[in-house]
């Protein structure tokens, strides 16, 4: 499993070398993928299809650090009633989620733009009024990003979010000081050892950084691959 993880590891690097390149060398608009979201974007979808009003016409969907954009891509074709705005810390990869925003069939995907989430949203290059999103949504970030990240998530969705909506995070978790299963312990040690200010959260302290931002807990979904997808409401 750990070497499942490291392959995986390598492999994203390996993309986002190659990514960084091309885009260097005029492929700017062609969609990337990823093995990760290959995998686990039909598994997610099950959990939004739970989570998501799939009838109600004009919902809005914050998506923070949509990597390549290939997440938007897939579920927006579910979802027609819900516009998607995905964003990115890293520049080099709008042209991707742009690709991906464009081929939406149902027109339903915003331009992407770039924001760092540890910035108040009142200093993102694109405004938006307070609760003006019925949904956020953040998958695999938390864990390879420090803390600070986290906190500037939840207080932005502490924000952003209307009464009642909804932040959905994917990724690794501990729980109660507890990591497991193994492959877990040795990816959380890969991360800290490529910067020590990453690794893999602990739910008790997250639950604890979205209360101080009106955002509670709601519950969790066991995923494939040990990870878990947490569904979060602000109150
Ligand atoms: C492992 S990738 C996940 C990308 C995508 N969500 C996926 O699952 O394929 C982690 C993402 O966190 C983003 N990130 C790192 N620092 C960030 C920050 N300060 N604000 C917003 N996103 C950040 C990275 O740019 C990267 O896209």
């Amino acid at each position: 499993m750990s070497l499942f993880r490291n392959s995986h590891l390598i492999s994203f690097i390996k993309r986002k070398i190659t990514f960084n390149a091309k885009s260097f060398t005029n492929h700017p608009s062609r969609k990337q993928t990823h093995p990760s979201a290959d995998r686990n974007s039909k598994p997610i979808l099950e959990i939004l299809q739970k989570v998501f009003d799939t009838k109600t016409p004009g919902l809005k969907l914050l998506e923070i650090s949509s990597g390549h954009g290939q997440h938007t891509g897939f579920f927006c074709e579910f979802f027609p009633n819900i516009r998607f705005q995905p964003t990115e810390h890293d520049q080099s990869l709008l042209p991707s989620i742009e690709a991906y925003a464009k081929d939406a069939s149902n027109k339903n995907v915003e331009k992407p733009f770039q924001l760092d989430v540890t910035q108040d949203f009142h200093n993102w290059t694109v405004k938006f009024e307070e609760s003006s999103f019925d949904y956020m949504m953040n998958i695999n970030m938390i864990h390879i990003t420090p803390i600070e990240c986290s906190e500037g998530l939840f207080r932005n969705a502490g924000r952003l979010l209307k009464p009642g909506g909804f932040l959905v995070t994917y990724g690794p978790y501990a729980e109660n000081g507890v990591l497991e299963p193994e492959s877990n312990v040795a990816f959380d040690q890969n991360l800290k050892s490529r910067n020590p200010s990453w690794g893999i959260k602990d739910i008790k302290d997250l639950k604890e950084i979205a209360r101080t931002n009106g955002i509670e807990f709601k519950e969790y979904f066991n995923m494939p691959s040990n990870n878990k997808t947490i569904v979060w409401q602000r109150i």
